[in-house]
């Protein structure tokens, strides 16, 4: 064990941790990229090698370090974005060390902050890697201040590096044979395995990563899965190099695949502890969480006759992804859809993108919301969909967050302003160094859903970075505003807001919906209402006449572009009552200023 060095990179994203893993990969002879960046962690390729697919968040390196001696390193990968903060931890609970990496041009950005907490949290060795030291930009003394002063790491052994072009990476190695301690545990002790990764192959099922702390796991073995008091037997255990390859056992302190004939992913959560059966472990290992989604839509086919297919689609997506939700739901407006869950709204667009893209599905979403907790006379319970709020009740609470920001001092009253406006509440504002400042907020989910991210960046010219976590419910005065098209109430547009912001709200989307419903042969009324209070109204005035009457005699391309335009277009089209109204339009309520 003593040979052994479990860690893993952290950084803000785009600070270079894939190009950085790539070069150790290649410094110590575990691929050959010749030369060129290949991005091999990154590779969502299922890249197949003797019937495992690749997905390599775990890679033993094999090192020979100046003292002469051969280490094994056991390189984890962590998730880059704030939705899976759990994993990070979980997988920053594997190791005893990390490589903390900061761009040299960028200094100290928000997840850089927020991961290095985390490592902290765990009592990581962190060693500080200033990367892109090749930029002429490049300004190593004042990243290695901000590293002590924001961070409170020291940072006067820092590495200078470029995984570009390949400085530093030896000095990196040896940095973590010396710095970071070798993992402990007995390998006497009944056996206890974290779970920090597990994705499902077609032929072997489910493929479980873990680290083990204590005892010895080997083929053979009936294991147990402690959270869900599920039992299986070992058929293969291996490492990762990155390619798989079968090991005869793997004992505490090592870290490993496992191959048991799971079927159900959702079986095998990320941070539970694997036992064995014959003598199994009293306590599992510290700090299992069960994530939850924390944002919803609804996704629906666009033609009526995918709904099999989204299905389909969604249930495959769903295997390799536990963290994903789905149930059916019917919208009046929209027909039968899913109402789906997400860790946040990265992972919402990534699915998103992943059924359009790989499924070549053409889907109609609702405007995400969070999960509110009502409480009423019924008692306490959370609703994923404002279109199921009761008519009456005691209470409504919403989800709330810690909002990290940091941003440079110019750009810092634009973004106040906008934080006070989404309902933040300050809790911190500190310079963290001459010219950049680090504020903390907590603010409602639900505000952060509407556009914030986008803001936050137009605001400060691309400049401002953030993290969020989760926090706790809070009781807020909030009310369901609905949205009425020729009288009939349209349920997937339906939003929860604020009082205070209601009639402003109310206004805005439906002027914003007067501008994306196109015209019709007929006037098309919008209204928003509380309850049966209308409180905002816009009208559409009829078409007279054909689109394509300017075109006649004209331009004959011009007018097949328009008609195509409009063939798209129309595809997106959801008819309601006799309106028709484009996907556009249920995103739209949150595109509003
Ligand atoms: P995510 O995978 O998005 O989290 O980013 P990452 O942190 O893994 O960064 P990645 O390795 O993808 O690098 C981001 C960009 O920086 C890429 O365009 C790299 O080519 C570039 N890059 C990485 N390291 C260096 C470096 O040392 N010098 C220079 N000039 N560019 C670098």
């Amino acid at each position: 064990m003593k040979r052994i060095r479990n860690f893993s990179i952290i950084a803000h994203i785009d600070h270079g941790k894939s190009t950085l893993a790539d070069r150790l990969l290649e410094f110590t002879g575990a691929v050959n990229l010749g030369g060129k960046m290949g991005q091999i962690l990154d590779s969502m390729d299922l890249e197949k090698e003797r019937g495992i697919t690749i997905k390599a968040h775990a890679v033993r390196l094999k090192y020979k370090a100046e003292d002469g001696n051969e280490y094994i390193l056991n390189l984890i990968d962590t998730p880059g974005h704030v939705d899976f903060s759990y994993e990070v931890s979980r997988s920053l609970a594997c190791c005893e060390g990390s490589l903390l990496v900061v761009d040299a041009t960028q200094g100290v950005e928000a997840q850089t902050v927020a991961n290095a907490y985390l490592a902290i949290d765990h009592n990581h060795e962190i060693i500080p890697v200033i990367n892109k030291i090749d930029l002429p930009q490049a300004d190593p003394e004042r990243v290695k201040k901000q590293i002590e002063d924001i961070l409170g790491i020291d940072s006067s052994e820092a590495i200078l590096a470029s995984a570009k072009e390949g400085i530093g990476t030896k000095e990196i190695l040896e940095a973590v044979v010396k710095k970071i301690p070798p993992p402990k545990g007995d390998p006497q002790a009944p056996l206890r395995a974290m779970i920090f990764d597990s994705w499902f192959d077609n032929y072997l099922g489910v493929i479980i990563l873990v680290r083990v702390f204590d005892g010895i796991i080997k083929p053979g073995m009936k294991i147990r899965l402690m959270a869900t008091q599920k039992e299986y037997e070992v058929q293969r255990l291996g490492i990762l190099t990155p390619f798989p390859k079968d090991i005869e056992q793997l004992s505490a302190g090592e870290v490993g695949f496992i191959i048991a004939g799971i079927k159900n992913i959702s079986d095998t959560k990320i941070g539970d502890t694997v036992t064995a059966v014959e003598s199994p472990a009293q306590q599992p290992l510290p700090g299992f969480r069960e994530v939850k989604p924390m944002v919803f839509c609804g996704l629906y086919p666009v033609e009526t006759n995918q709904y099999e297919e989204l299905k389909s689609s969604l249930e495959k997506l769903r295997l390799n992804d536990s963290s994903f939700f789905f149930e059916p739901e019917t919208s009046a407006a929209l027909g039968f859809g899913f109402r789906c869950g997400f860790l946040g709204l990265l992972h919402m667009e990534i699915i998103k993108e992943r059924l359009e893209r790989e499924f070549n599905l053409s889907l109609i979403s609702t405007a995400p919301t969070v999960r509110y907790k009502i409480v009423d006379k019924k008692g306490e319970y959370l609703i994923d969909n404002p279109s199921k709020i009761p008519k009456i009740y005691e209470r409504i609470e919403e989800p709330f967050m810690k909002v990290s920001i940091i941003v440079p001092e110019e750009f810092v009253g634009e973004i106040l302003k906008l934080c006070q406006e989404r309902r933040g509440i300050q809790k911190e504002f500190s310079f963290i160094s001459k010219d950049r400042i680090l504020l903390v907020y907590e603010m409602p989910l639900n505000e952060i859903l509407w556009d914030f991210y986008d803001k936050l960046k137009s605001l400060s010219k691309g400049y401002a970075s953030m993290d969020y976590e989760f926090i706790g419910y809070r009781a807020s005065d909030l009310v369901k505003l609905d949205i009425l098209i020729n009288g009939e109430q349209v349920d997937a547009l339906s939003v929860i807001v604020h009082k205070d912001k209601a009639y402003y709200k109310a206004r805005a989307i439906v002027q914003k919906l007067r501008t994306v419903i196109p015209r019709q042969l007929f006037e098309v009324v919008i209204q928003a209402a509380i309850g049966s209070k209308i409180i905002a109204r816009e009208s559409i005035a009829p078409l007279k006449k054909n689109v394509l009457a300017k075109c006649y005699g004209g331009d004959v391309t011009r007018k097949k572009k328009l008609l195509e335009k409009q063939k798209e277009g129309k595809k997106r089209m959801k008819q309601i009552g006799r309106v028709e109204i484009p996907q556009e339009a249920f995103l739209s309520v949150l595109k509003i200023e």
